[in-house]
């Protein structure tokens, strides 16, 4: 069931914490999570299963944009169309939205997002070299469509 984070409190901020530690082995202090989504520099959206969140997606607001912070899912959790459904999630708010674009960068190597954003109509518009300790990032962009 997904869930969009837009209130917060430490309990919450400590969850997607430790959701993004584990999947990445890095994360926001739960502090800073806390202060920037109640502050709505942050948002985030949770697909739980059994009331444990496997899978998260967050975002920043930029001026006119959207950053996307991360993406992901806990390991045995995966391939199950689960990030798809995150995203989907995130395409609703930004097309409803006067948002109008979104970036995000990714490992060079990491084809599975990278089919992700570009399955969505995300597309690489540059690259970052070693934004990464030791790889460059592939910069993707989707700009709002107007009807
Ligand atoms: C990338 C990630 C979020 C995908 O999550 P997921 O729930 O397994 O993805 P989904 O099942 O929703 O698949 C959506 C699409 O992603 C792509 N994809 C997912 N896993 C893939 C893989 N192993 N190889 C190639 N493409 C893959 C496919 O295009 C897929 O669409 P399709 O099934 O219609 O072909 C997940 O692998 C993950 O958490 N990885 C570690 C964290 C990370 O790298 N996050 C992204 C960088 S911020």
């Amino acid at each position: 069931m997904i869930e969009m984070i837009s209130k917060c409190d430490e309990k919450v901020a400590k969850q997607l914490q430790e959701i993004e530690d584990e999947i990445f082995t890095t994360a926001w202090p739960s502090e800073t999570i806390n202060q920037k989504i109640n502050n709505k520099e942050f948002k985030y959206w949770t697909f739980k299963e059994d009331e444990k969140i496997v899978a998260y997606l967050g975002i920043q607001f930029i001026n006119d944009f959207i950053e996307i912070l991360g993406i992901g899912v806990i390991e045995e959790f995966r391939n199950r169309g689960i990030a798809k459904q995150l995203m989907n999630e995130l395409m609703d708010y930004f097309n409803k939205s006067t948002y109008i674009k979104i970036l995000l960068e990714v490992r060079e190597s990491n084809s599975a997002a990278k089919n992700l954003y570009t399955n969505l109509g995300f597309i690489k518009v540059s690259k970052r070299k070693n934004y990464y300790k030791n790889e460059d990032a592939d910069i993707y962009l989707k700009e709002k469509i107007y009807a």
